[in-house]
């Protein structure tokens, strides 16, 4: 849950596409979590879920709330796989928190294209008619899982409208159905709504567990990557772990192979604006979620360590 390095080989393709689809995929899609025990960072959260899950008591509606990167659609798609969990022998005919094995909807559920696992990006789909829709659907039975779960991402964006025609459904939705919403600015979200659901704040992870993270992902990769490097990610992802993927994933891709020696004399091993050097890689990248005050100035992370020494990423 929490230590980045018990993490085992992911036993999903942990990707919104179709597995057989071998073109490149970005770290933080090749990463995505599948089960709770794979996400760092959020353990109150996790255990909350768990016990609820033990104890039968399943709210018919989560909100999570968090920055962006932080494994608010990770976690709603997890929520929808575990609800939903049966293996081909029909062992197990309830929820489950554990998922040892790929279940019969695991797969589809994680790659975002199960039928009964709707999953609605509220910004483009913000109206009223939208919500009407859910409304009239949302009676029919689940074709072939357990649970109908309704996943609205950036819920905040649904028009005044949209929100008071969900009400009704979501005070009282038929048994065979859950919402999960996911929202960056809960505070847009109507008190109405957030009565009607349990809500969870998703944490930025800490520093040391994104090192982690970053560690055991370079190393599956066969990625070699100087220590340094990865703290200085750590640290301008500012607590967004797709933001410290993506970092690390221009890292791999500058190809750089020198020293990290330059970087730390000239910053002391703090990020910050460089000169660029022959020793040095600078990388123009701003993280999403910094404050406006810190995003206006300039800004850069220095990752001149990040030493590429797998086969795949040899200078030519
Ligand atoms: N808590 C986490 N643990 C492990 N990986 C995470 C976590 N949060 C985000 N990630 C990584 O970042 C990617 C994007 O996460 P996502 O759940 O889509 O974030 P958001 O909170 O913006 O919805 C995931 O595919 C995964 O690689
Ligand atoms: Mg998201």
């Amino acid at each position: 849950m929490s230590d980045a390095t018990n993490q085992s080989e992911p036993t999903l393709v942990l990707d919104d596409r179709p597995s057989d689809d071998s073109s490149y995929r970005v770290l933080a899609r090749k990463y995505r979590p599948a089960t709770f025990d794979d996400l760092i960072g959020q353990d109150a959260m996790v255990r909350t879920v768990s016990n609820a899950f033990e104890t039968a008591r399943i709210p018919q509606a989560w909100i999570l709330t968090g920055v962006r990167g932080v494994g608010k659609t990770t976690t709603a798609r997890i929520l929808a796989r575990a609800l939903n969990y049966e293996l081909p022998d029909g062992s197990i005919t309830a929820p489950a928190i554990k998922m040892p094995a790929i279940g019969v909807h695991c797969q589809a559920i994680m790659e975002s294209r199960h039928i009964d696992v709707i999953e609605m990006d509220a910004a483009s789909h913000n109206s009223v008619d939208d919500v009407r829709q859910i409304n009239d659907a949302i009676r029919y039975a689940p074709v072939s899982a357990r649970y109908k779960v309704y996943i609205l991402d950036e819920v905040h964006m649904l028009s005044t409208q949209a929100f008071n025609a969900l009400l009704k459904t979501l005070e009282e939705p038929p048994a065979h159905a859950k919402f999960i919403f996911a929202t960056t600015e809960i505070r847009k979200v109507p008190i109405t709504i957030l009565s009607r659901c349990q809500r969870f704040d998703l944490r930025r992870v800490d520093a040391g567990l994104l090192v982690k993270h970053l560690e055991t992902i370079a190393s599956r990769e066969a990625i070699e990557v100087e220590p340094e490097a990865f703290a200085l990610i750590a640290r301008a992802a500012e607590g967004s772990v797709r933001d410290a993927l993506s970092l690390l994933d221009q890292a791999i891709a500058s190809r750089v192979r020198r020293s990290m020696e330059p970087a730390r004399e000239q910053t002391g091993g703090r990020c910050g604006p460089l000169p660029r050097g022959p020793h040095t890689t600078t990388f123009p990248y701003r993280s999403p979620i910094q404050r406006p005050a810190q995003a206006t100035g300039p800004r850069s992370v220095v990752a001149a360590g990040a030493k590429c020494s797998a086969s795949t990423h040899k200078e030519g």
